[in-house]
């Protein structure tokens, strides 16, 4: 793992003002500077991208190899919880993507408890703000490093 790309969903861009109780204070530049701090002291080169378009997040998953980046860390946004054109893109691809939030989806309401993109993703972090970001890059890190496994995803195995 020498590169890794960091996708933003929607609305992800008013990060700093938008709900700052949910999301907190932190804009989505302050976000990507500590992901990239983070990613230098672990030698990895770290690229953010941001787009409220969905087609666009879908071509950025399907060129990432073809980009040379080793995984993914993905907030879909919104578009956890309908979008199954994202979830494809996720299952198409052969990088690992960890599925990030700043929010514990889990813990709010009930239509934000479901993820149509985590079955398909090597996992998924939540709750604990822009830090988030930096524990899926730990994350894909130790997946490279053999410290965690491959794939422990029953679900999907079983092709649900
Ligand atoms: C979010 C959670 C989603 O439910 C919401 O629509 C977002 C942000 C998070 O990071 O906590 O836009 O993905």
């Amino acid at each position: 793992m020498r590169a890794a790309l960091v996708l933003h969903g929607p609305n992800l861009n008013l990060l700093g003002t938008r709900e700052p109780g949910v999301y907190g204070r932190a804009s989505l530049a302050e976000v990507d500077r500590l992901v990239q701090a983070q990613g230098k002291r672990r030698g990895l080169r770290v690229e953010c991208r941001q787009s409220n378009v969905e087609g666009e997040l879908i071509n950025w998953l399907q060129g990432a190899a073809r980009e040379g980046f080793d995984g993914v860390v993905f907030n879909p946004g919104a578009f956890t919880h309908y979008s199954i054109a994202l979830r494809d893109a996720v299952a198409a691809i052969t990088l690992p993507v960890v599925e990030v939030h700043l929010s514990n989806i889990h813990g709010r309401e009930e239509f934000r408890q479901h993820s149509v993109i985590a079955a398909v993703a090597r996992g998924q972090i939540a709750g604990f703000g822009a830090h988030s970001y930096v524990l899926a890059l730990d994350a894909l890190l130790a997946l490279r490093d053999g410290r965690a496994p491959a794939r422990v995803n029953s679900r999907r195995r079983r092709g649900v």
